[in-house]
């Protein structure tokens, strides 16, 4: 019999798991992570395989709280103080430079480490309790869109890890900002939970998404396809003309009269709904075994711009389609 991952209602159980090496799955307010103790590089090498993760792209490094970003990162600047005091815990990843004992396998051989405080009380027991720095990049196979429930978990990573921690299901949907903290001004890498707004209100000069990018320079997070479903991803900006398609699914914030037409309509309150079921929708799209799945574009509203730039990731062009 194959064996299952161990479904864990208990942080301190995760914690254990986690401290001996293993893999655990886990929820946090923005999409579920995938854990393992940044040390330990047998368990690096795990999950980089399990997830299907290229070796260039680096991991995310959780701890429970302030204190402990220390166990991470060699030197706190006084932005990223400024921006952990005011959103973590929270959905933002500080870029630090790194301290000696976080592998170079889990930093993709660069000396910066990206550290985030999750806000979700699961989580946080589970790093409280691990008491170590826990390297988690999104549960999901590289490429997929991001988990945010157990059974898509489940459904892409099966028995090849230990344990799923169950918790409520991520509340904010899309990822946490990050913030490279390692320059002057800082410079936002990825655009998440909180937006680049609220940034500025606590460090003015921070550098947005088109200021941040220099000629030849690119984040290690942008080299590789993200957020793709089976289903070819249409970004739609006017979805009045849409024309029917039986073997298609449509996201929506303002057309629910489309639901005759395609395969399966999901419509969203608003754009935080959007953002919360995003992947969730796209998952399904590929449940149903829809060709296509038209995204409404969001011009406004809570976590917009970070819908955005999932939208149009997803959306991008394919190699082997
Ligand atoms: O909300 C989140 O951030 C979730 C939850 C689980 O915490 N994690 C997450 O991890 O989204 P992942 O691995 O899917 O995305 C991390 C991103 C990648 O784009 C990676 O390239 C970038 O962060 N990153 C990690 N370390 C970095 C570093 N030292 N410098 C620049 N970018 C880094
Ligand atoms: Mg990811």
């Amino acid at each position: 019999m194959v064996q299952q991952p161990e479904l864990i209602t208990d942080p301190m159980r995760a914690a254990e798991i986690l401290r001996s090496g293993g893999l655990i799955a886990f929820p946090t307010e923005t999409v579920y992570g995938l854990g393992v103790d940044a040390s330990n590089e047998q368990a690096v090498k795990r999950l980089f395989a399990a997830k299907g993760r290229p070796g260039n792209n680096p991991l995310i490094v959780h701890v429970a709280d302030r204190d402990q970003v220390q166990l991470a990162a060699a030197d706190v600047s006084d932005e990223a103080d400024k921006l952990l005091a005011r959103f973590a815990p929270g959905p933002i990843t500080v870029v630090l430079p790194k301290l000696s004992t976080i592998s170079k396998l889990v930093t993709a051989g660069l000396d910066t480490v990206g550290v985030r405080i999750p806000a979700h009380e699961a989580a946080r027991d589970m790093l409280a309790a691990a008491a170590r720095p826990i390297a988690a990049p999104s549960a999901n196979k590289s490429g997929r869109p991001s988990c945010t429930t157990t059974e898509s978990v489940l459904e892409d990573f099966g028995n090849e890890i230990d344990g799923i921690l169950i918790g409520a299901a991520s509340d904010i949907g899309l990822e946490s900002t990050e913030v490279d903290c390692t320059r002057r001004p800082p410079k936002l890498l990825r655009t998440g939970g909180i937006s680049l707004s609220q940034l500025r209100s606590v460090v003015p000069d921070l550098l947005g998404p088109t200021q941040s990018l220099e000629p030849g320079e690119n984040s290690p997070g942008r080299l590789h396809p993200h957020y793709q479903p089976q289903a070819g991803v249409i970004v739609v900006d006017d979805m009045v003309n849409l024309a029917s398609n039986a073997s298609a699914a449509v996201l929506c914030l303002t057309t629910p009269w489309l639901a005759e037409r395609f395969g399966w309509v999901r419509v969203f309150r608003d754009s935080r709904d959007y953002a919360q079921h995003f992947y969730e929708s796209l998952r399904e799209v590929d449940r149903r075994g829809l060709a296509t799945v038209y995204c409404e574009n969001v011009m406004h509203g809570e976590l917009h711009e970070a819908l955005r730039d999932r939208l149009a990731r997803a959306a991008e062009p394919r190699a082997n389609r």
